[in-house]
């Protein structure tokens, strides 16, 4: 398939490029760069481009006929959509809707796009499956969960075909060490852990230890970025005009921050200094997905399923490249 990536330069997208590319589909890439990296997709498939741009997108996408369209081009921190909403509704809502607009003038009928856990908002049963209540509790999450229902929409008026990919905590690097994660600034668990270990950072705080989890430290189901990746391939090589489908991905086992913590220290074999520090606003005890239903349907079959080859993976990533991408 020839396959129109928007932010395919990010973290996921990259992810995702490499595996549709050696599963032979084309691919072109269109990315602002404004938090992906260049050097992290192939050279001659980068389109810079902005989405809220509808000239450039519509035109880039008319370019070739495209058969499908993936889309990763989104803000996706909990906290900066609390204090700075409207980044959110006109990134996630209204510049994602340009791609649809784009999609519909370049007739094309199918869309894999990134969703989010956090649009379940408090669980109020674990592990979460697709039909848990929608009801997000930042705004990040519903932005997201209006896209999705944009989507709906979209394809019960004009027949477009779409996968949303409700993802849980996504962490690793390429097995090859040659693909990362490198966010700036970096907000995320494993990678600041690591930053611990390598001493790019004093320490890690730990927010929170007085929830009702076994260790009073939240807990996240850690999902590898080549499985993740791997959900979108075959996402797209399932999709038939007019579907409607939604799935969950994370391994259906939650680790607390304390975990994590201890496990680095045994995949590096160095001490992870860390402090204690206040919850940090927004986030749930406990968030662990069922990701029944891709396997059951699609076949997902996680390579990484375990924390420690998830952690080894980015440890390997992080040491060969403490300045990230260094762009
Ligand atoms: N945490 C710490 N210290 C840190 C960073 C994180 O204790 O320095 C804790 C958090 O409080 C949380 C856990 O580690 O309990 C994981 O935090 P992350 O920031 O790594 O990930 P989140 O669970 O907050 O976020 C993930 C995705 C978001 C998505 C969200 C859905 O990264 O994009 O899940 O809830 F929106």
């Amino acid at each position: 398939m020839n396959v129109f990536v928007a932010g395919g330069a990010g973290y996921i997208g990259s992810h995702t490029v490499r595996l549709l590319l050696e599963a032979g589909h084309e691919v072109t890439v269109y990315d602002n760069l404004s938090e992906g990296h260049a050097s992290s997709v192939p050279v001659a498939r980068l389109v810079r481009g902005d989405l809220a741009d509808l000239d450039t997108l519509t035109a880039a996408m008319r370019a070739k006929p495209y058969d499908a369209a993936m889309h990763f081009a989104a803000n996706c921190y909990v906290g900066e959509s609390v204090t700075e909403p409207q980044k959110y509704y006109v990134n996630n809502v209204s510049n994602a809707l340009n791609l649809l607009r784009a999609m519909r003038a370049a007739d094309v009928g199918k869309i894999v796009f990134s969703s989010t856990a956090a649009t379940y908002g408090t669980p109020v049963a674990t592990p979460i499956t697709e039909s848990h209540p929608q009801q997000p509790i930042n705004p990040y999450g519903r932005t997201k969960l209006m896209f999705e229902q944009a989507l709906a929409d979209y394809s019960r008026a004009y027949g477009i075909g779409y996968a949303a990919l409700r993802y849980f905590n996504a962490a690793g690097a390429a097995p090859d060490g040659t693909l990362g994660e490198d966010h700036d600034p970096e907000t995320h668990l494993i990678p600041l852990v690591l930053y611990a270990a390598m001493g790019k950072r004093d320490q890690v705080s730990i927010f929170g230890t007085d929830y009702d989890t076994p260790d009073g430290t939240c807990v996240r189901d850690y999902i590898h970025i080549y499985d993740l990746a791997q959900a979108h391939i075959l996402a797209l090589e399932a999709m038939r005009p007019g579907d409607r489908r939604t799935y969950n991905l994370g391994n259906g086992s939650g680790y607390s921050v304390r975990e994590v913590i201890d496990t680095a220290a045994k995949v590096t074999g160095r001490e992870i200094p860390h402090n204690e520090a206040p919850r940090r606003p927004g986030d749930p005890a406990v968030l662990v997905a069922s990701s029944e239903k891709i396997v059951r349907e699609l076949g997902w079959k996680p390579r990484f399923p375990h924390l420690e080859s998830i952690i080894e993976t980015a440890w390997r990533w992080h040491r060969e490249h403490p300045d990230g991408y260094g762009d």
